[in-house]
């Protein structure tokens, strides 16, 4: 287990209609007032990441969006300590770009940015945008190319490269990012392709919710694959968090989220990630297994089961912890309530019970 105290982050809401297909109410905006006034409360209650979403289209609900690296930018201005971990998809952008803008962003803000570098899972997207849609494990592919090409731009002078998507010649990128050796690379999904390449290149792993024992089994999974490869590689993992004075409360809020799913905007959203995890050749990815109750959550955050008192949430992210997961990614539904709520009740329990872990450690 990491020595280190678990790390937190959430969703930054710039995609309309908040992180659950559901009629509930959702005190919980995509505006920047919000967003900004969000960050800052954030920083404040302990989180060290926010991570923004990159969605060009909706084909169930999630109306509006704002672009993912463009509203990380405004965050990070807005804030000081925290990082923002903006979302790029290779197609629309490609190597150059990114390294180029986010080089700049890092030096605007102090060495504040990180990149989430999806593999794209939306078809209908890539259809509506222009963009050539590749198979499951091609996307990974051209994933992992965009990911080492990003990091030699941003290491190295004069750097070549010759892959089947990419090629660099002799290019030197000047001012290279602050942050040393580079800004971290967090990439997400569960399918065999997924981990695969976090276990060669990424610097962090992202999942979806998934239970204590599910999380352990893509945990030792990776670590073991990352260590064959002599690499390293830390695990981030979803949670929809239900933090409520007593345990029914919190449970009660998660059967009114479900009651009141639209169905029509959760059956389209099912139809249209079966092109990820389950399109796998192993079939076991992200969503591969998810029932429509998983659905209304868009990461399957209900299965990690951070829903209960604080005290309850906190043992369980302990118990995450004691697997392997260095880092809770949360959604919630009224977003600048809850993030202060987790700040003052739950989060300095966590902190308390990992003082007892190593205070028997040491005993020990
Ligand atoms: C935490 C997390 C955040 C993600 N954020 C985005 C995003 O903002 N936009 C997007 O199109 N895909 C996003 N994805 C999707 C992944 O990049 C990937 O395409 C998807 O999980 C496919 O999973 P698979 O490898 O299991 O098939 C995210 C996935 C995870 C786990």
């Amino acid at each position: 287990m990491s020595q280190q105290p678990i790390k937190f982050a959430y969703w930054v809401p710039n995609v309309s209609g908040g992180l659950v297909v559901s009629d509930i109410e959702q005190r919980t905006s995509w505006d920047i007032d919000y967003n900004r006034k969000l960050a800052q409360i954030a920083e404040r209650s302990g989180f060290d990441y926010a991570l923004s979403q990159i969605r060009f289209t909706a084909g169930y609900g999630a109306e509006y969006q704002h672009e993912s690296v463009a509203i990380s930018h405004a965050l990070l201005a807005a804030t000081e300590k925290l990082k923002v971990i903006a979302a790029i998809l290779p197609g629309p952008w490609n190597p150059t770009l990114a390294a180029k803008q986010l080089a700049t962003i890092d030096q605007l803000t102090n060495g504040r940015i990180a990149i989430n570098l999806v593999s794209g899972w939306f078809k209908g997207e890539f259809h509506a945008i222009g963009e050539h849609w590749l198979e499951h494990d091609e996307r990974y592919r051209r994933s992992e190319e965009f990911l080492r090409a990003l990091k030699g731009i941003w290491t190295q002078d004069n750097f070549s490269f010759n892959g089947d998507f990419y090629r660099f010649r002799d290019y030197t990128l000047k001012p290279k990012p602050l942050q040393q050796p580079h800004p971290e690379i967090f990439q997400g999904g569960s399918s065999r392709a997924a981990r695969d390449m976090a276990a060669r290149v990424s610097d962090w792993y992202f999942t979806n919710g998934n239970t204590v024992e599910g999380i352990k089994a893509q945990v030792d999974d990776i670590r073991a694959k990352a260590v064959a490869n002599g690499h390293a590689v830390k695990i981030g993992v979803n949670a929809f968090i239900i933090a409520r004075d007593s345990e029914e409360e919190a449970r009660a809020v998660l059967q009114e989220i479900i009651d009141k799913a639209n169905p029509e905007a959760v059956n389209a959203f099912g139809a249209e990630v079966k092109n990820a995890g389950a399109a796998s050749p192993e079939r076991e990815g992200n969503w591969a297994k998810s029932r429509f109750e998983d659905l209304v959550q868009y990461n399957d955050g209900f299965k990690t089961n951070l829903i209960g008192t604080p005290r309850q949430i906190a043992e369980r992210i302990v118990a995450l912890k004691a697997v392997g997961v260095d880092l809770i990614l949360s959604g919630f539904l009224h977003f600048q309530e809850e993030v202060a709520y987790f700040g003052e009740h739950v989060l300095p329990l966590v902190r308390e019970l990992e003082a007892e872990q190593r205070t028997e450690r040491a005993v020990a």
